[in-house]
């Protein structure tokens, strides 16, 4: 983490992965966005999920075992459960350790019957699953748009390799945000209460304390901004004057008005996630969105190998 952190803050535009967002403290900020009126993403999925449950359930047909990626506190996976009544082990995939566990044991108490087999991993590295018995069909739910926190030529690579780790007929649930209006969308990641810019700076917080950086959060600005042509909002933190950042035996000068980028949050129309999820070998079984088509949940079968 020390390298990769020391290799981003040394790049010509210097940026950090926004895995890094997510400790304990990152989860929970997350959490307070999805409850802002700004944060529309949270919201329209839940609303695809609960009112679609039961024809996503039919459209990907049975399963024996839930994998999830980028689970976090597993707030929308109860409304897949319950209409998979065949779900005898439930997988969730999380960087933050410390939300997955809390995660677990609700879920545990929410369905008695259900193995919950939570797993640490960093899905940006090697990552593997638990053995699960054979012949277990599994579907892996990937929702929230976190693909869309991945370049494209990463997110292909992914998506790829996830279609490489499943079997013919494994099934496929993925949410995810579409193109909009910018306002609306600048105002998804600047929400008027700041929860936003908190969540974006405590990234600061996190790496002082995990790799011993010594960033000064305060002296850093949240900036959100619609890019057009690569079709994503990008978060950075502007630096508040001069400055010099220390890790171990580098030093990291800031201009004043510099920024690190933090995040990409790339918005996908159906038609470039057909590109993409095809590209995984996975058909498209069907498609649904939430009444003002802002973001889109589709449910895919594992029908081909990847393309080479
Ligand atoms: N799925 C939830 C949470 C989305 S927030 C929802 O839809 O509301 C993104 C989640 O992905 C966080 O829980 C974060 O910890 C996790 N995450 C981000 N980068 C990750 C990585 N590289 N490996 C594993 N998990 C990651
Ligand atoms: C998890 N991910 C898809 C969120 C997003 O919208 O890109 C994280 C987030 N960043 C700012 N607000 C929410």
């Amino acid at each position: 983490m020390r390298d990769e952190v020391a290799r981003g803050l040394a790049a010509p535009h210097k940026t950090l992965s926004p895995k890094f967002f997510y400790d304990a403290l990152g989860s929970k900020l997350f959490e307070a966005i999805t409850y802002t009126d700004a944060y529309y993403p949270t919201r329209c999925e839940m609303q695809i999920l609960t009112a679609h449950g039961a024809d996503i359930a039919r459209a990907i047909g049975p399963a024996v075992a839930l994998v999830e990626l980028g689970s976090g506190q597993s707030t929308k996976v109860p409304l897949l459960l319950s209409h998979l009544p065949d779900v005898r082990a439930y997988v969730p995939v999380d960087i933050d350790a410390a939300t997955l566990t809390e995660a677990a044991r609700r879920l545990r108490r929410q369905f008695p019957g259900l193995t919950v087999v939570p797993v640490a991993a960093d899905l940006s590295g090697p990552w593997a699953l638990p053995d699960l018995p054979e012949h277990a069909r599994t579907v892996v739910f990937y929702p929230g748009s976190t693909l869309g926190n991945l370049d494209p030529a990463h997110a292909t690579a992914f998506l790829d390799d996830l279609g490489r780790r499943l079997a013919p007929g494994d099934g496929l649930v993925l949410g995810i945000d579409l193109e909009k209006d910018p306002a609306v969308l600048e105002a998804a990641y600047d929400d008027p209460a700041g929860v936003t810019a908190a969540f974006n700076r405590n990234m600061l917080v996190h790496l002082n304390r995990v790799v011993g950086t010594d960033f000064a959060p305060r002296r850093f600005a949240h900036e959100a901004f619609w890019n057009a042509d690569a079709h994503r909002i990008e978060m950075h933190l502007r630096s508040l004057g001069a400055q010099v950042v220390h890790l171990g035996p580098h030093a990291f000068a800031f201009d004043d008005g510099e920024t690190l980028h933090t995040e990409r949050s790339y918005k996908y129309t159906r038609e470039r996630v057909d590109a993409l999820t095809a590209h995984a070998g996975f058909a498209r079984q069907a498609w649904w969105t939430d009444p003002q088509g802002w973001f889109g949940v589709g449910a895919y079968v594992r029908t081909s190998e990847p393309t080479p």
